[in-house]
């Protein structure tokens, strides 16, 4: 296999691999231990080839909010049908970082590819930590940040487009509330990440709204700077699995009028640790 870096920080693409392959399993984990983002162009596999590649990393967390395949209780539909106007993680975030154990990565399999567009772009949050200034890191070490599912899960999201209809539900699960450490000491790499991010980070425990809201601001303007970021382009058939411990993710909703139809695996992560 040839594994080829998407940028000079992060992200990589592995050419020559088979998913299914039991022997190609630690250098692929490998792989995605070092970029954090590893997308494995052309796979033919099946659901349940799908499944059995997540569960060699862990146990399958399945995603309570999203609807899942028929067939496959644990594969969650990432799909834009060519009438609908919403996709589905249109917004900075981190995979399940609402979890008292946040998802160690996701593994979302291209089935129905637009065109052109439908990019998903991915931004390091290890990268980002590392390019702040000795002085801002030191007064982020020791604090805490509130994680929740409710204002974009939960009932009280009233800007959920109606598009979503069908896709994401269970409103009256979306009760989680959890603090992680503001910069963890990754549980794989051992490096530092920015564990905040725009979607499910609510506000920085102990500070007061004000002081919080600046500082999550400042940190959500920094990871956002494109020397931070890799942009995966969908070819069907491709595998991308991304660390939800190093990185936050967006859909690109650029395509419309056209299908789009993900197969996504999130795998069971553990509590986070501070740096
Ligand atoms: C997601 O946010 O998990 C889906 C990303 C994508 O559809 O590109």
């Amino acid at each position: 296999m040839r594994v080829q870096r998407l940028t000079g920080l992060f992200g990589a693409e592995i050419l020559g691999a088979d998913i299914r392959d039991p022997a190609q399993f630690d250098a692929i984990r490998d792989a995605f231990v070092e970029h954090s983002v590893i997308t494995l162009r052309d796979q033919h596999i099946s659901p349940d080839d799908h499944l059995a590649f997540a569960r060699r990393f862990g146990a399958i967390n399945v995603n309570r909010f999203f609807t899942p395949l028929d067939t496959h209780p644990e594969i969650a539909l990432v799909v834009k049908e060519a009438d609908q106007t919403g996709a589905v993680g249109e917004a900075w975030h981190t995979d399940h970082a609402y979890d008292a154990e946040p998802a160690l990565g996701s593994i979302l399999h291209g089935i129905d590819i637009p065109p052109h567009g439908g990019d998903t772009v991915f931004c390091s949050t290890v990268a980002a930590h590392d390019a702040l200034s000795d002085r801002f890191k030191r007064m982020l070490e020791g604090l805490h940040a509130w994680h929740s599912s409710r204002h974009v899960f939960g009932t009280e999201n009233r800007e959920a487009d109606s598009s979503r209809t069908g896709r994401i539900g269970n409103a009256h699960l979306a009760t989680q509330d959890v603090l992680h450490p503001v910069v963890i000491r990754h549980p794989l790499s051992g490096r530092r990440s920015l564990f905040v991010n725009p979607q499910f980070t609510t506000r920085i425990d102990g500070l007061s709204e004000i002081e919080s809201r600046h500082i999550l601001a400042a940190l959500f303007e920094h990871c956002q700077k494109p020397e931070f970021q890799a942009r995966v382009r969908w070819q069907p058939g491709d595998v991308t699995m991304w660390d939800n411990r190093a990185t936050w993710h967006k859909a690109i909703n650029d395509y419309h009028g056209f299908r789009r139809e993900m197969h996504r695996i999130t795998v069971e992560g553990c509590p986070l640790e501070p740096a």
